[in-house]
């Protein structure tokens, strides 16, 4: 079938905006809110034995990886170790017994990705893919399929695949926590009622679409862009950074919060704006004493975060972008919707062929 923009400009905005609808698509295979029960394509006596899992991806999907060893490592008490695809096939990587390997792919076609699946396999892991093509090579040559329905992805910059990616990781967390006897019936039913939340959380998100659309001429001028975040939001500052390379080509760079006083803190001037994702929840005092560490230095700080962390923190700030206030589970997702607005209207802003960045392809199919 022929796809359009429909009223958008780009198929990236298209895309950002139909977030809150396939995410629920998605999370509709994964989910079963009547029950309070995440079910997953496979019996739990067949993740019972799971002693390690393997993530492999790359670029945006590799960030989806990363919150994802949170997820896993918090709920299922699976230790989890994480790779880019170019690295881990050449690393000699050890496989043991019991070995998930779990690959996630856009595409489905990522050559690094798809060599590292067959690396995997060859090593005896058993191999899992969250892909979003079902008639990919990744997807025929998995031992488990996990599709993501988000439609087809026609801008190089991946927004709503990544969204859809962490709704089945986080399925799948919960649904390995299970099988592992590590998740009562009611924390299960508690993570299924936050799940099923997300898609109206992402709608709230996008609400914040113009408010962001005005900030970005703030940013546009910029030449360096500093994007902070912890635990699971870590990959999101990750992955705003990422974006707003891809599309605008302002230098940008995603730090673990608390890591940024080793290093990048001695970049920190009036001229490098420092996006900070920062939602009320555990690590929030700690996130917000690394962002004024940024302040004392006459950094100018953007805070995103939700009405009581910003009425908490942001009085000296640049700007504030007000997202709903969510569950730190869903929050990975959520977070997701400001910067890719952000990354999109820095570009627009700039002119840049938002769709078609220069030198990027969509999918990746030389090693
Ligand atoms: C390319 C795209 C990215 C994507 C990456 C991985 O670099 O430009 O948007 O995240 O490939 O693609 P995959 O299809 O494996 O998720």
């Amino acid at each position: 079938a022929l796809i359009d923009k429909g009223n958008h400009r780009h198929f990236m905005q298209k895309e950002i905006y139909e977030q809150p609808v396939v995410v629920a698509q998605t999370l509709q295979s994964y989910l079963r809110p009547l029950d309070g029960k995440v079910a997953l394509p496979i019996p739990d006596s067949d993740l019972a034995d799971i002693r390690r899992v393997t993530i492999v991806a790359c670029g945006t999907s590799f960030y989806a990886g990363m919150v994802a060893q949170y997820w896993i490592e918090r709920f299922a008490r699976v230790p989890v170790e994480i790779d880019v695809a170019s690295e881990y096939r050449y690393r000699d990587p050890v496989m043991e017994e019991g070995g998930l390997a779990l690959f996630i792919s856009q595409s489905g076609e990522t050559a690094d990705t798809l060599a590292a699946l067959r690396h995997a396999k060859a090593g005896g892991q058993k191999v899992a893919v969250v892909v979003n093509v079902p008639t990919s090579s990744m997807a025929r040559e998995a031992d488990l399929l996990l599709p993501t329905h988000a439609g087809p992805e026609i801008g190089v910059a991946s927004t709503k695949a990544f969204t859809c990616q962490l709704a089945v990781l986080a399925a799948l967390a919960a649904n390995l926590a299970r099988a592992k006897g590590r998740l009562s019936e009611e924390e299960e039913r508690r993570i299924v009622r936050h799940l099923a939340e997300a898609p109206a959380a992402l709608n709230g998100a996008l609400a914040y679409d113009e408010m962001i659309e005005k900030m970005a001429h703030m940013i546009a001028g910029a030449r360096d862009v500093l994007y902070l975040g912890r635990g699971p939001d870590y990959p999101l500052a990750l992955e705003g950074a990422l974006k707003l390379k891809e599309i605008s080509y302002i230098h940008a760079e995603g730090y673990a919060a608390g890591e940024m006083k080793h290093g990048p803190i001695a970049l920190i001037d009036e001229a490098v704006p420092v996006i900070v994702l920062a939602p009320s929840g555990p690590l929030f005092e700690k996130t917000v004493s690394n962002m004024q560490e940024v302040q004392a230095r006459g950094g100018r700080v953007v805070l995103i975060s939700d009405y009581d962390g910003i009425a908490q923190a942001g009085d000296n700030c640049l700007a504030t972008i007000t997202m709903p206030k969510v569950h730190p589970l869903i929050a990975p997702l959520v977070y997701a919707i400001p910067v890719q607005l952000l990354a999109y209207h820095v570009a627009v802003v700039k002119g840049t062929d938002v769709d078609q960045p220069r030198n990027l392809a969509k999918s990746v199919t030389v090693e």
